[in-house]
């Protein structure tokens, strides 16, 4: 006898995500950092979730190395494998904001593809994608875990920037050269875009 897959049906919510930007006070969206490694997302994502934190905006950051370690345990550096990673983060990042969190994620997230197939589940004033710009020789130059050198001696396959590439975005909503820019200057500009765009 021939099986069918049953159809699975979404559950509505009696609590909607502006139910919970009410009781918040603050809407919800997502912060996406993308770059090189080294280039300093993560620390940017956390000093900014601090700040918000500070403010009492509910808020939580999803980085990539620390989801590797658990929900993308498993995967990879292959083109493959990093798309998979990205969707993965995508989906926990739009749980999140339906849950009425602003987001702050800090992945490679090398190709311009998956970035926009993640952007293209949001609304346009949910996604503010951040693109940490940073020169290959100065992320290389901090490389803070030793990977570049490891990489350059061939000791890591498919390392972002060396033997994989990195897609830098076209219209991101923030750019922050932060080779140029200290880490408190590059946090008042993220802070003054969400400001000015309503969003704190
Ligand atoms: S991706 O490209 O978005 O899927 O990568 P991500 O999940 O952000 O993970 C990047 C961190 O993994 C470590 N690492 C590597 N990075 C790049 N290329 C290779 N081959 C690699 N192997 C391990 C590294 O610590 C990255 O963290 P960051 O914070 O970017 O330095």
């Amino acid at each position: 006898m021939k099986h069918e897959t049953p159809p699975i049906v979404r559950h509505s919510s009696k609590v909607s995500k502006e139910d919970r930007h009410q009781l918040n006070g603050h809407k919800s969206c997502v912060l996406w950092f993308t770059g090189l490694s080294g280039s300093g997302k993560s620390t940017l994502a956390s000093e900014v979730e601090h700040e918000l934190f500070k403010r009492h905006m509910h808020s939580y950051v999803l980085d990539g190395d620390n989801l590797r370690l658990g929900l993308n345990q498993g995967l990879g550096f292959s083109q493959q494998d990093r798309s998979e990673n990205v969707r993965r983060i995508g989906e926990a990042a739009r749980l999140f904001v339906d849950a009425g969190l602003i987001v702050l994620v800090a992945a490679i997230s090398p190709y311009r593809a998956d970035r926009e197939r993640v952007r293209s589940s949001f609304s346009e004033d949910e996604f503010i994608e951040i693109y940490v710009k940073c020169p290959l020789v100065e992320c290389e130059r901090r490389d803070p875990k030793g990977l570049y050198k490891k990489a350059r001696a061939g000791k890591i396959p498919d390392f972002t920037g060396i033997s994989s590439i990195y897609e830098a975005p076209v219209q991101p909503e923030i750019i922050i050269a932060s080779d140029k820019h200290t880490p408190n200057e590059s946090v008042r500009l993220i802070l003054d875009y969400l400001r000015d765009n309503g969003c704190l």
